[in-house]
């Protein structure tokens, strides 16, 4: 565990001792009250077996969990389904058909409404195009796309004909979408010929021939037009999505798959240089997202308007801006840019135009918006909102604060939810109707979930105490093992603890059993958000020529939680370093994984701590990159390693 950084974060956390009540006006209308926690605690399968009631099965499961071959679970598996159909023509069928599902703002301020009824059509043409281009069942499908309402009609065509998506973020770089298609086997690629970033048309598709060049299995590509740019296309396998989409009918049966057909894969950072690809099916997952979307958020689908403001790219927009919301019945706003385009009042322009009732988005936003200063949302009406959530690194009290203050006017519960890619559901928050809120306490565990804080032999902490956080009992959402790497599933998270899910995470419990996260234990960092593994890092730098070695730390940021800091050792040919050395090796890490991988600062050095044993000492070097005093170096090979870089640290800022 990173005891020094989460020594500090205790500390600050102790001190914290203000509470929210949550309005008495929504606690009258809660969705979820004590009781639910009550009925879920005494009987959790009944619980589920109840929540699954929330979904339109073809055949109704009559099993719940089968737990029998753990940590490999099955929900409801003997019922079946279709997941575009519960997000898109149940609502239909049942006469929602003019509900909005989607209010598209695209960043150049074009919009567009989305009803039920029109997703119904463009869902069942892209599921037919893609049976023309000889999509089956089982067969994998790339997404590669801006926020744009193609990106929700994508994954749910696939979700219909039963091909589960791999949607890669756009930031990604080719070499990252290449690398994610042939591990999952991708045969057709969806995407388009860019979007629109920062005020300007950002291309997308460049990227995807590049990445074709080394993806022998793929054999078709859809490109979606939306900035209209001048865009090459390979004959054969690239088709025009207005072409192909545009030509089909907008009839489509859905057939029913059993339960456990796979839905999506998600790659995501783990601790070693290879992502993982996070695999999830359809009945639990879309129980999951469907429950917790309508609890945490105390959802009420008639009245709502909903925005979850991240990108489809990550497991928050697959759970909370498409499967969640849509399965509910919800109606969203799609936001396609950055918050500062065309000026840094648009997200509150955005709540104000469509009386947004809810906002989701993460700490970094937040703590972004309190820099610009409070009197930009204040020109704003945000009086609409009356929850507001936060997601993916935990959320500093100040901002927990300044989010309730000044966004939500001081009525709005904030729900911390603590989750993951694999969790594919929330896990612990305040439910808004119960919890007097704790500003940087995520609470107690989702109704219906088990988790705990345990020592290093996995016993539980009790109250007051820190140490790492588990989920004891399976979920419905719980990602089912890792793509084909089943091993690797139970050895990352089932072998710490054995039949615990062993989440990567500290936390703490409280005097009152309330549960404050601490950020990750192992050595994977969280940048605005964004789980970033420091040793993809470290691969992508030392794939560079002139690098023979590097280590990379997180290291605390004000913005964006942790910031990137990598420490090179040079070849002996490439010289000293240099300003660059330094830009060439950041944009050799964008190369290779995208842009938001690129570190901070870039320190050439001479040496690296190391232990005896050869490993990096990263703790240390993490001293370093927080201007700290130094832990112990005792356990080093050559102490006088540390003086070095701290004298080439000050030599260099
Ligand atoms: C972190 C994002 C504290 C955590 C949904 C977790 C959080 C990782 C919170 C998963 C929170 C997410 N408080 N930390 N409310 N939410 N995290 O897979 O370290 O991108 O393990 O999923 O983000 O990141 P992922």
């Amino acid at each position: 565990m990173n005891a020094e950084a989460g020594n500090d974060a205790l500390d600050n956390l102790l001190t914290e001792e203000r509470t929210f009540p949550p309005p008495p006006e929504l606690v009258a209308q809660a969705n979820v009250t004590e009781d639910t926690y009550a009925q879920a605690a005494a009987d959790d399968e009944a619980f589920w077996a109840e929540q699954a009631k929330r979904l339109s099965w073809a055949k109704e499961p009559t099993e719940v969990v089968d737990w029998s071959n753990a940590p490999f679970a099955k929900w409801y598996a003997d019922g079946e389904l279709n997941a575009a159909y519960n997000c898109v023509d149940r609502h239909v069928e049942a006469g929602n058909g003019d509900r909005v599902a989607f209010h598209f703002e695209g960043e150049p301020g074009d919009q567009r409404d989305i009803t039920y009824a029109q997703l119904k059509d463009e869902v069942s043409q892209a599921a037919n195009a893609l049976i023309e281009l000889g999509v089956q069942a089982g067969d994998r499908v790339a997404i590669y796309l801006p926020m744009i309402p193609e990106a929700v009609v994508a994954m749910l065509a696939c979700a219909r004909i039963g091909a589960p998506h791999t949607v890669v973020f756009g930031g990604f770089s080719a070499d990252a979408l290449a690398a994610r298609i042939n591990d999952c086997g991708c045969e057709v690629v969806i995407t388009a010929d860019g979007g629109y970033r920062r005020g300007k048309p950002a291309a997308l598709k460049p990227a995807v021939d590049k990445a074709l060049e080394s993806t022998p299995g793929v054999r078709s590509v859809i490109v979606i037009r939306r900035t209209g740019e001048e865009t090459p296309m390979t004959e054969g396998r690239d088709v025009w999505w207005d072409d192909i989409v545009g030509r089909q009918s907008t009839e489509h049966t859905p057939q029913a798959f059993p339960a456990e057909h796979p839905l999506y894969v998600m790659y995501t950072s783990g601790s070693t240089g290879k992502p993982k690809g996070i695999l999830h099916t359809t009945g639990g997952y879309l129980v999951g997202t469907a429950y917790t979307h309508w609890a945490t958020f105390d959802l009420k689908p008639e009245s709502d308007v909903f925005w979850t403001a991240a990108d489809i790219g990550w497991v928050t927009g697959h759970s909370y801006l498409v499967y969640g919301p849509l399965a509910n019945g919800a109606t969203s706003v799609m936001y396609e840019g950055t918050p500062d385009t065309p000026h840094q009042g648009r997200w509150w322009e955005i709540i104000d135009k469509y009386g947004v009732t809810i906002l989701y988005c993460a700490p970094t936003a937040i703590r972004t918006f309190m820099k610009w200063g409070h009197e930009i949302p204040e020109k704003y009406d945000l009086s609409s909102l009356r929850v507001l959530g936060s997601v993916g690194e935990p959320i500093n009290p100040e901002a927990y604060v300044w989010y309730r203050h000044y966004i939500g006017g001081d009525r709005t519960p904030v729900a911390d939810t603590w989750w993951q890619t694999e969790t594919g559901m929330h896990m612990i928050s305040p439910m808004p109707g119960v919890a007097d809120g704790k500003p940087g306490a995520a609470m107690r565990a989702v109704p219906g979930i088990s988790v705990e804080v345990v020592n290093d032999e996995g016993q539980p902490v009790g109250n007051g105490k820190g140490g790492y956080l588990v989920v004891t009992k399976p979920w419905p959402a719980m990602l089912r093992t890792l793509w084909n790497e089943d091993e690797r599933y139970v050895e990352t998270y089932w072998s710490r603890f054995p039949g615990m899910y062993f989440a990567g995470d500290g936390a703490k419990r409280d005097d009152d059993g309330d549960i404050w996260l601490l950020g990750r234990v192992d050595d994977v960092m969280n940048v605005s958000g964004h789980r970033m593994s420091t040793t993809e890092i470290e691969s992508a730098l030392v794939s560079h020529p002139k690098v023979a070695e590097a280590a990379v730390v997180g290291a605390t940021d004000e913005t964006t939680g942790q910031a990137i800091v990598a420490f090179v050792i040079l070849r002996g040919e490439a010289g000293d370093g240099g300003p660059e050395i330094v830009q060439e090796l950041r944009n050799h890490v964008a190369q290779e994984i995208g842009a938001i991988a690129k570190p901070r600062s870039i320190m050439v050095v001479a040496e690296l701590p190391k232990t005896r044993s050869g490993k990096i000492m990263r703790r240390l070097l993490r001293d370093v990159a927080e201007n700290r005093e130094m832990g112990d170096v005792t356990t080093l090979q050559d102490s006088s390693v540390m003086d070095q870089i701290k004298g080439g640290m000050s030599a260099s800022s």
